[in-house]
């Protein structure tokens, strides 16, 4: 029987668990780039409790950055299982996932109301069910508008006492909750408000991938499909081949990049019908 989800929350899960393993792996970054989000993540939920004695004590958050299809949102629910993983000798992990857009209003003082009831109510109870908790807020820029930019034809005061319910909340939370973190999302950096991203821990910009990145993922890609298909194992081995089709998608996110595979299986109805016949020749024409 399905379980009622508290408002707001689109999944909840026990971390960790095998079948979240993925998307840490999955995910191409910078030499170091997931290393350092582990260690962030893993300073608050560890040591929080103790930080949270220092003056600049830890608010749990960290702010993913970047373009669209550069892969944030997997990045983000890859670390909450690595995170988890990690923590496990000492205890589970809850992982929620909210739906930021839940919260905002038409009513007035209703957006206000809501983020507050979640931020004192719901989070306090998720907390409370395992020694860890890592919610992820998937495009935030939606919660934590920025005060001076607020236009949206919205009414810009509802919008303020939105923005502070979010700030005081955090604020709280950070005090009362040590053991949790917040992981968020924002293709629109310059949306957020300044003193949300100033409670950040982090903030990791995520770039559109460069060629070397771009080479990578494709080899990622045909990699897991040789899996399916055992006759695309010389392709994803190619490394040249990874490289030449790398220089032709500069400036494409990590999403097209992806998607271009899918595309060569697609070009010819015999590749369709068996993508054991995949070529190099059919990933070069589905760049176009
Ligand atoms: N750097 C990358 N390495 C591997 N795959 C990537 C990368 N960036 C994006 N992708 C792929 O693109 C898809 C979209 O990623 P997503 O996490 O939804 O991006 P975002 O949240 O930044 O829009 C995912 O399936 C992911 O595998
Ligand atoms: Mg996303």
């Amino acid at each position: 029987m399905p379980v009622a989800l508290p408002p707001g929350v689109l999944s909840l899960h026990a971390l960790p668990a095998d079948h979240h393993d993925g998307p840490w792996d999955h995910i191409v970054t910078a030499p170091g780039t997931k290393q350092r989000l582990l260690n962030q993540a893993l300073l608050t939920l560890r040591h929080g409790q103790r930080l949270a004695a220092l003056a600049g004590l830890p608010h749990g958050l960290i702010i993913l950055a970047g373009p669209p299809g550069t892969g944030k949102t997997t990045l983000a629910r890859g670390l909450a299982q690595a995170a988890a993983r990690a923590l496990a000798p000492i205890g589970a992990t809850t992982y929620a996932e909210i739906d930021p857009h839940a919260f905002p209003s038409e009513l007035l003082g209703e957006s206000q109301r809501n983020i507050t009831r979640f931020l004192t109510d719901t989070v306090p109870e998720l907390a409370s069910r395992r020694p860890h908790l890592i919610v992820l807020i998937d495009e935030v820029e939606s919660l934590a508008v920025s005060r001076s930019a607020a236009s949206f034809g919205s009414n810009p005061v509802d919008v303020h006492r939105a923005t502070d319910a979010v700030l005081l909340g955090i604020d709280r939370l950070a005090q009362a909750c040590p053991r949790l973190l917040f992981v968020t999302t924002t293709n629109f950096p310059s949306a957020l408000d300044d003193a949300f991203r100033s409670r950040a821990d982090l903030v990791l910009t995520l770039d559109l991938p460069g060629e070397e990145t771009i080479a990578a993922i494709l080899g990622h890609a045909l990699t897991e499909l040789a899996g399916l298909w055992p006759g695309v194992r010389d392709l994803s081995g190619d490394v040249t081949l990874h490289r030449k089709l790398a220089a032709a998608c500069a400036g494409w996110d990590g999403r097209r990049v992806r998607k271009l595979v899918l595309s060569a299986l697609a070009q010819r109805r015999e590749v369709t019908d068996d993508p054991n016949r995949l070529t190099a020749d059919d990933l070069l024409a589905a760049i176009g």
